[in-house]
């Protein structure tokens, strides 16, 4: 069918670039690799047009009062009730307002970082984003420790976290959450129904363990500007990941976006198996229907622009 077909075709042409290039002309791309600051200020021009990731990166305090009705962002029909304990957590001014890094990373979670080494490097940059909430401690030789800004699809809590089910389960994660200190704790509540629960369940951890994360929750309009960005550029992604939402978002506030862990391939560029999570046994869904992502459309993406000095890729050893 279609989905699968077009995600054949851009594991090929990443076979594309591998082959033809070599591995050792992709290696060198990243060696010779110099940043464009004429595009990178091109591109945070252009994505102004769309979003301000200042604005858009959370709702505030005063969007909302306790009991309003709001609808899913990506289910029009289904509904949200803004509850005491979520209003309570909305920030009374954007977490990233007036925040400027020359330098940083953001780290997604593809097995490629494993034995990469590249965890003094992440670390090295001004601002680290990481993504859903991923483990760290066991992994900081490849992966780094620091987290300034981390994502939480509600889904996680189900994954990682057993559901809550047991004390033990909401001990790990409590222990998780005071790990990040004061960093951005970015949880997208309003996208689709399915995970009020655990966002209820998240936000009153937080609260009755007085933790200090300060917690971010994604625009209504977020989702659909970057999507307007992408497909402005001929780049056709319905709903973009994770990783991408965290590049665009990035562009407002960083001069210099470093990535590590985007490697939606089962393999690498030598044919060695690659986990699809660094962390976990996680299969590569993006071969299934279930999955709405187009991450190897978005790796492309990013490797061209990492060859035109507009952000660097890591795919390989940190040296
Ligand atoms: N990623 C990647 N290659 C992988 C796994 C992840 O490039 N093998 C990138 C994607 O941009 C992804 C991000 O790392 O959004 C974070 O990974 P993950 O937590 O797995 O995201 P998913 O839950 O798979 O997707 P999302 O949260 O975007 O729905």
């Amino acid at each position: 069918d279609g989905e699968l077909s077009l995600s054949r075709s851009m594991i090929n042409s990443s076979d594309k670039i591998t082959r033809k290039g070599g591995s050792s002309i992709f290696q060198h791309s990243v060696e010779g690799w110099k940043i464009n600051s004429s595009l990178v200020l091109e591109i945070r021009k252009n994505i102004l047009r769309f979003l301000d990731a200042e604005r858009d990166v959370s709702v505030v305090k005063s969007s909302f009062k306790p009991g309003d009705v709001i609808h899913y962002v990506l289910d029009r029909r289904r509904t949200l009730n803004i509850s005491q304990d979520l209003h309570s957590l909305l920030p009374e001014v954007s977490p990233m307002k007036n925040r400027r890094f020359k330098t940083c990373a953001v780290v997604g979670n593809s097995g490629i970082l494993l034995d990469s080494g590249c965890g003094k490097e992440i670390d090295s940059h001004d601002f680290v984003i990481r993504c859903n909430l991923a483990p760290v401690v066991e992994f900081a030789a490849d992966v780094g420790a620091k987290s300034d800004f981390i994502t939480m699809n509600p889904s996680v809590v189900q994954r990682a976290f057993g559901g809550f089910r047991n004390e033990s389960d909401r001990e790990k994660f409590v222990h998780r959450l005071s790990m990040l200190n004061d960093s951005v704790l970015w949880i997208p509540a309003f996208m689709v129904k399915g995970g009020e629960k655990h966002v209820e369940w998240v936000n009153a951890l937080i609260l009755k363990n007085k933790l200090k994360v300060r917690t971010a929750y994604p625009s209504l309009r977020l989702i659909h500007a970057v999507r307007g960005y992408w497909l402005t550029n001929k780049v056709h992604i319905k709903r973009p990941s994770t990783g991408l939402l965290m590049y665009t978002l990035a562009t407002r506030f960083c001069d210099e976006i470093h990535l590590y862990g985007f490697w939606p391939f089962p393999k690498d560029l030598h044919g060695k198996p690659v986990k699809y999570h660094y962390y976990d046994d996680l299969k590569y869904r993006y071969f299934s229907n279930a999955s709405p992502h187009r991450m190897p459309l978005e790796f492309k993406t990013l490797y061209v622009l990492h060859n035109r000095g507009a952000l660097k890729l890591t795919t390989g050893k940190c040296v």
